[in-house]
């Protein structure tokens, strides 16, 4: 570890670079909290932050909703885009109080794991698709690239009910909108911006909800599309933020936890080993798997009252950072915090669906998606390596590997 004094360690959690070397990320972010759990982080081109490292921080601030708001400010973003991040579609991200209580009511019932369930058989013909795709391919891809980056994609298409001719345009979309930092995601050109990625998702949807109310169906679309607030159709931007935050919160971060997962159980091949002697382990696996990959970085809140944790009194309008990454390693909850354990008891106490009213909607549903593909293949596979070093997304938010190499034998 170097010798820098831990003020000025907070680099990291807005270093889209600093997230895209996890190790080192990782031993930065256990010292800062070793040595200052809560971390006034205050650098050039971001408004000044707190960063809330350790698990039992996280959940304080979680916890109390209206002293800690998601509006104005639900990610970090450089003070030269805080004017832009004021975007036209308001997801339930952006929400709060009773608005958020309204909007989440809408599609709450949908997400519930009695209904979920019901998508159980596509999402296990979409897991054996995709394995049967690497069992083309001639022992050798691209786990992120032909697998991990697509199938999530899939699942979210099939529960939206969208077609699969609309395939591609949704992949470019999630991945701009999501991957907008890295240089080899983010659109090319002067003229393109993060608002006009959400415009085009407008136009879009804008034309499925036409379809919908004109004709539901039973899928996710058309619950949306025909929800009702006070008596009345939603606005056209209520309605387009659902779609938005659907297509986009359920695509990368489940594509970062597949990719990410099997990097983790490349590296930790005891581990893997252990799961494929013991298949019933998945489910808590899927869980360990989510706990260490923490695909979603971060989310922010903004201060309204006064507000105390340890020793510091958090005043209005302060904005907090809160460090899924940081919190899912935390040693005080997760023993050997940096081992990927499948048999961890206490896997699915990690915060990487966050907690509390913004609990992640589609959390059962993830699980599900990431245990049909682990079992899948797991059961399929002779044996599998390494075939070059992965390289990683350059991302503060959504992140994980942007390519995993392996060459494989599938039964
Ligand atoms: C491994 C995969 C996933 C991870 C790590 C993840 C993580 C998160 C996190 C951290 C939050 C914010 C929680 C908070 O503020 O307390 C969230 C919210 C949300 N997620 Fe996920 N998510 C995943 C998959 C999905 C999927 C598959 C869907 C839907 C298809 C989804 C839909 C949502 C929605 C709608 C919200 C907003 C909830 C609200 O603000 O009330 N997510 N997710």
């Amino acid at each position: 570890m170097t010798a820098a004094s831990v003020e000025n360690l907070g680099a990291i959690f807005a270093s889209p670079a600093a997230y895209a070397d996890p190790v080192a990320w990782h031993a930065t972010a256990k010292r800062i909290r070793e040595e200052s759990p809560l971390l006034r982080v205050a650098l050039d081109g971001y408004p000044e932050f707190w960063a809330i490292t350790t698990h039992a921080d996280v959940m304080t601030v979680e916890r109390n909703p209206d002293v800690f708001t998601n509006d104005p400010l639900p990610t970090l973003v450089p003070s030269a885009d805080l004017a832009a991040a004021a975007v036209p579609v308001k997801t339930l991200i952006q929400m709060d109080g009773d608005q958020h209580k309204a909007h989440r009511n809408i599609v709450n019932d949908w997400f519930k794991p009695g209904n979920v369930k019901a998508m159980q058989g596509r999402i296990d013909e979409l897991a054996r698709d995709y394995v049967d795709r690497m069992a083309a391919m001639d022992g050798r891809c691209d786990f992120v690239r032909d697998v991990a980056l697509h199938y999530p994609l899939q699942v979210i298409l099939s529960i939206l009910g969208l077609p699969e001719e609309d395939y591609g345009r949704m992949l470019t979309l999630t991945q701009e909108l999501f991957g907008a930092e890295d240089p080899d995601i983010a659109r090319m050109g002067e003229d393109q911006s993060t608002l006009e990625v959400i415009l085009d998702f407008v136009d879009y949807f804008t034309a499925l909800a036409g379809e919908r109310r004109a004709e539901p169906t039973g899928d996710l679309a058309s619950v949306i599309a025909n929800a009702e607030l006070d008596g009345a159709l939603l606005p056209d931007m209520d309605m387009l933020g659902h779609y938005v935050i659907i297509a986009t919160a359920g695509h990368d971060t489940t594509s970062n936890a597949i990719g990410g997962g099997l990097l983790a159980l490349l590296e930790q091949p005891d581990q893997l080993a252990l799961l494929q002697a013991r298949p019933e382990l998945i489910d808590n696996a899927a869980d360990e798997l989510i706990r260490w990959t923490s695909p979603v970085k971060h989310f922010m809140r903004t201060c309204r009252t006064p507000f105390t944790i340890r020793d510091v009194t958090f005043q209005p309008g302060d904005l907090l950072y809160l460090s899924y990454a940081s919190a899912n390693r935390d040693e005080d909850v997760f023993p050997d915090a940096s081992r990927l354990d499948v048999t961890r008891e206490n896997a699915a106490s990690h915060l990487a669906f966050g907690f509390g009213r913004h609990f992640c909607l589609g959390a059962h549903l993830a699980r599900m998606e990431i245990r049909a593909l682990f079992k899948e293949l797991l059961g399929r596979l002779e044996h599998i390596e390494p075939a070059g070093e992965p390289t990683w997304i350059r991302a503060h938010f959504v992140q994980g590997p942007k390519s995993v190499p392996i060459t494989y034998r599938l039964r």
